[in-house]
This record gives structure tokens, sequence and C-alpha cells, in this order.
């Protein structure tokens, strides 16, 4: 397709971009502090059926909005409108999306930071510079706000170069490199005293817990943070996918990867929080909660790279680059939502508008920084918890109530013929209509 709008140059380019966007700090931050947090196994245990039963559909709803609107979420959703009202509804959840896709990003930054920092940590030491590396992994506000605002000047810098060049390139080449990192990291951690208590936490579930509300929200918040959703970011990437691509198959990959990388990392940061333990960290309270949150896998993770010997350097400073280039590429998607609101809809030059939203941004992690204990949890809360998954349900009530079904058809049907008789149109679009909005309010409710 010739335009003047950025696409995926090949079906892998999109798989690795959307999965990029998808595997982050979510899956080996985010999914192991919350796996701790509430309770080991039960949380996997929820996790998992939430992401495939709400978080999958919604992901199918927003990448066909972005597909058939070939534009922003807001653009792509009044395409799919008729009314006046649909229109403004529109509006309301496109840019709610965006708005959503900067919150997360001023929080995430700060994190992304924390992995730049642990990065150099082990660097610094290897040159024998003990002082520089005892102060970038002590928290500081001076030390988060240089991070922040590196981690900020990278993903600027990728943004203004487009999808093809920018987004896709730093994708492919380094999820791989990730996957066998964790597998190595994996296999070292089970040998260690203590791995098997762990492990046995994450996989042997306390059933009795499954329902418990806080669990099933954070597990829910969870779920659509790890795929990116109620952000407008997949709603964007699916607008940059070919017609020639089947929508379901790619949805579906991505969707596996992500969550196969997330149980992975709890794999390995799990049983090394036992072995951690074991050697004398702190990591559970007396009454059996986690110490530090936001921070485990930052205690946790360099204990067990000390435990493997002056070996423990390279890998500790492997692991941290990959994880930074893994937030990279989650950071450059939420960017580009945002982004491509403005060139869209106010005909804003991209560059300009890269570097002024990222400005602001950065403006909003600085606030967070100077106010960490309170705002840190609380954005990344209202954000992920509340702001992603009632987004994505209204996504899903979008395409299952406003947008016309024969033209729902026709967009499915793009790379993918014969899908009118396959499983696939048979459950999904009903699925969405019903199940998704109804089962994401009914876990808001008994929330609270
Ligand atoms: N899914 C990303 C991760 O797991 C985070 C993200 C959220 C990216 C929202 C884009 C939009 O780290």
């Amino acid at each position: 397709m010739a335009t003047s709008r950025g696409e995926f140059s090949s079906r892998l380019g999109f798989i690795l971009a959307a999965a990029g966007s998808a595997v982050g700090l979510g899956n080996i931050w985010g999914f192991p502090t919350q796996t701790a947090t509430n309770g080991g196994a039960a949380f996997v245990l929820v996790y998992l059926v939430l992401a495939f039963c709400l978080a999958y559909p919604a992901f199918m709803a927003e990448l066909v909005i972005g597909r058939y609107g070939q534009a922003n979420a807001v653009t792509s959703m009044q395409k799919m409108s008729r009314k006046t009202w649909q229109k403004q509804f529109a509006f309301i959840v496109g840019f709610g999306g965006v708005i959503c896709a900067g919150l997360i990003l001023s929080f995430y930054g700060i994190i992304a930071g924390w992995m730049m920092s642990y990065a150099i940590e082990p660097a610094a030491e290897l040159l024998g510079m003990r002082g520089v590396a005892t102060w970038v992994v002590s928290q500081g506000d001076i030390r988060n706000i240089l991070f922040a605002a590196l981690f900020m000047f990278f993903t600027i810098f990728i943004i203004r170069k487009g999808v093809e060049q920018g987004i896709e390139k730093w994708s492919k080449r380094l999820m791989p490199v990730l996957i066998v990192l964790l597998l190595m990291l994996i296999l070292y951690v089970i040998t260690l005293d203590g791995a098997i208590d762990g492990l046995r936490a994450y996989l042997n579930p306390d059933l009795s817990r499954v329902l418990e509300p806080d669990l099933l929200i954070s597990a829910l918040g969870q779920a659509f943070f790890s795929l990116s959703l109620g952000t407008s970011v997949m709603v964007i990437y699916g607008s940059y996918i070919a017609k020639k691509e089947n929508l379901v198959s790619l949805g579906a990959q991505v969707t596996l990867i992500d969550v196969t990388i997330a149980f992975m990392a709890g794999l390995l940061i799990i049983p090394a929080m036992y072995v951690a333990q074991y050697q004398g960290v702190e990591i559970f309270a007396a009454d059996g909660s986690l110490i530090s949150g936001p921070t485990m896998v930052f205690d946790v993770l360099p204990a067990l790279f000390n435990s493997m010997g002056s070996i423990g350097l390279f890998v500790a400073f492997a692991f941290f680059v990959l994880m930074s280039i893994a937030a990279l590429t989650s950071s450059i998607s939420m960017l580009e939502g945002p982004v491509s609101y403005a060139v869209e809809r106010h005909n804003i030059e991209r560059n300009k508008a890269t570097t002024a939203i990222g400005l602001l941004i950065f403006a909003m992690s600085a606030l967070i920084i100077f106010n960490i204990e309170f705002m840190l949890d609380f954005i990344a809360m209202i954000a992920t918890e509340y702001g992603q998954p009632i987004i994505a349900m209204l996504c899903c009530v979008f395409v299952g109530w406003i947008f016309n079904r024969s033209d729902l058809l026709e967009e499915i049907k793009h790379g993918n013929e014969d899908v009118e008789s396959s499983w696939f149109w048979k459950i999904w679009p009903w699925y969405t209509k019903f199940v998704c909005p109804v089962a994401i309010l009914m876990v808001f409710l008994h929330s609270l």
C-alpha cells in the first residue's frame, strides 16, 4: 500500500513490534511484583484466564478498529460511527486512550530509568568505578530525574524516525535475545537453594483466593496493561497492519508471546525471591506481605546475579540492558499513540509533535519523582487498574454495538477469506458485544 502513513513492512515486523509493545516492564517487573503481592499461584491462574478470555478479545477489537479506520483511535472510531452522539463517544474513548498512554509513560519512564541505572552499575563495577556504581543504584531524586530523562530521550529519538525505521527495526533485533537470556536464567535459578519453595508458591494455587476482589482487579489491570490495551496503542498499531494480513492469528500470536514471557519472568523472579530470602535478603515482612513492592525486583535480581560470582556482573549487565530495551519498545508505542493523534488530527509536524509531547510527559514524570511515595502507585493505579480496562471495555462496546456488523466481517475477511465459517466469527462478535463489557464491569463492581 503506497501511503504517506507508515506501515509495517512485513507480518513478522508487526508481530515483533506489537509484541515489543506488549512485552516490557509489565511482564518482567509488573507481573512478578503483582504475583508476589497477591498470593502467588492463585494470581497467576486468574491472570491467565483473564488474559485469554477478556484481554485477547478486547485486543482483537482494538486491532480491528485501527485497521478498519487506518488512523488514530479517535478518527478510526469516528469512521465507524454514523450518528453524532456516536462520534462524540468515539472522541471520548479515543482521546481517553491517548491520555491514558501519556499517564502510563510518565511513570513507566521512571522505572525504565531504574533498569538503565542497574545496567550501568555492573559496567561501572567492572571499570573499577565504585562510587558511580553505588550512586546509580541508590534511590534519589537526581538519579531518578537523570535516568528518566535519558530514557525519554531515547523514546523520542526512535519515534521521530517513524514506523519502519524506528519501531520495527528495534523490536526485531532484541526480543529473541531477551527470551534466550530469560530461559538461561530460569535454568540457573532453579538449581539454587530455596528455589523449590518459590516454584511451589508460583505454581500451586490456593483456590480459595481466586475470587478475592483485590486479586481480581489487579489481575485484570495486569492483563490489560501487559497487552497495552485501552491506550489507543493497539488501535494505532492495528492501523499499520497491511490489509493482506490475518488479524485473528496475528492477535493470537502476540497474546501468546506476551503471556508466555510474563509466565517465564515469574518462573525466574518468584523462585529468585525465595533464593534471596534464603540468602538473608529481606523480602517478606512478618505478616507475609512484600516489604517493597515496586522495588522488589531490584532487590531480588542483583542478589541473584551476585550469587554467580564475577560472571554475574556480565549477566547483570546483559539482563538490565535487555530490560531497558524491552521497556523502550513499549515506551515508543506509548508515545506513538499521542503523537499520531496530534499529527493526524491537528496537522502538527511529526518531529515537533514528538518532541513536544515527549517533554510534556517528562514534566509529568518529574512531578511524580518529587512526590514519589504517593504519586507513583497512585498514577499507576489510576491508569492501569481503572483507565485501561474501562477504555478497553468501551472499545468492545464500540465494536459490538456501534460498528456495522457486515463492515466488521468485511474487515476481518481481509487476509482471512474463510473467517465467516470459523469458530472465531461464531464466538467473538457476540462475546465482544455482551461478555467482555459485562465481565469487565462485574470485576469492577466486585472490587467496590
Ligand atoms: N504492555 C507494556 C508492558 O507490559 C506496557 C504498555 C502499556 C505499553 C500500555 C503500551 C501501552 O510493559
